[in-house]
């Protein structure tokens, strides 16, 4: 396995990180993760325009470019392919660096830990309803911080949401804010189809700007005619819905057959589901 860190392609056995990093001292740093399929990134432009966006709010400069990014990204894939197979994403850590120091203010003269590696995802998801992958969710309040927009790497929030469902069964957990608005999942976007109509959350700092959410509504808006909403959306709303789906890099659009142990509509995988899911693989490129 192949893994790129500081400017070097090395063995990952030969990756080494100071314990003084601030990413791994205060969970100080932006990462990313892009798949690909036969060598062929989904989102690769706004996966690194999210990442950039991050790291500037963080204000961690780091001199490198798209080009720069693609090139690396590239030669992870050549890299890894023979030995991991055909399916990767590769996930790319950006660090503020490591100080001598443990010090909550920002260090100066300081470079930023870059690191990145592939590892293999499931082949890309089939527009079947038989062969898709379902899931179950519950639903919680959303205690995680007010810059959930930023894609730090900082997850403890994520981490104990992900879990709180774990532990009851399920394979996600759906959010709500204080208004009772849904935000999203622990490490997913949310869409629910009613009458036709689908609906997500509007961006805000509430939640992360899926990339998968960004292409999924290019997409339905382009090459469809069919409903599609940014709105607000309430718990009867997601609880009462015919359809729900979880997006993200790895799943695309998955449906939701259970909510708190009880059916999402009649409990099968819906045809706006199919639809979607049908333009999302022929479109996503
Ligand atoms: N998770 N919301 C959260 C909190 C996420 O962590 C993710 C992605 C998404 C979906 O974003 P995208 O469509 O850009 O993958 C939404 C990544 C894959 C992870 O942490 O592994």
């Amino acid at each position: 396995n192949t893994v790129f860190l500081n400017g070097q392609f090395m063995a990952a056995s030969e990756a080494k990180i100071s314990p003084m990093d601030r990413g791994f001292l205060f969970g100080d740093g932006i990462y990313e993760v892009i798949p690909s399929y036969h060598g062929r990134f989904v989102g690769f432009t706004p996966h690194i325009s999210r990442l950039h966006a991050g790291l500037a709010a963080l204000s961690i400069e780091h001199g490198m470019t798209e080009p720069a990014w693609r090139a690396l990204c590239d030669k992870l894939l050549e890299a890894n392919r023979p030995t991991l197979g055909d399916n990767l994403a590769v996930y790319i850590q950006v660090s503020r660096g490591t100080d001598s120091k443990r010090n909550h203010a920002f260090p100066t003269g300081v470079s930023p830990t870059i690191f990145a590696y592939a590892f293999a995802i499931a082949a890309a998801p089939i527009p079947d309803k038989a062969k898709a992958t379902s899931y179950a969710v519950i639903t919680g309040n959303d205690l995680r911080w007010q810059r959930c927009h930023i894609k730090s790497t900082s997850l403890l929030g994520n981490v104990l949401h992900y879990q709180q469902g774990v532990e009851q069964g399920a394979q996600e957990i759906l959010l709500f804010d204080r208004e009772g608005n849904l935000t999203e999942g622990a490490a997913v976007n949310v869409f629910i189809v009613k009458n036709g109509e689908i609906a997500t959350p509007p961006l805000s700092h509430k939640l992360l700007p899926g990339i998968t959410r960004l292409l999924l509504l290019q997409i339905l808006r382009q090459h469809s005619q069919l409903n599609v909403i940014e709105r607000d959306i309430s718990y009867d709303e997601v609880v009462a819905a015919d359809e729900i789906w979880l997006t993200s890099s790895s799943k695309e659009i998955a449906p939701v057959l259970q909510i708190n142990g009880k059916p999402v509509g009649d409990g099968k995988v819906g045809d706006i589901w199919l639809k979607a899911q049908q333009l999302f693989s022929a479109h996503k490129y």
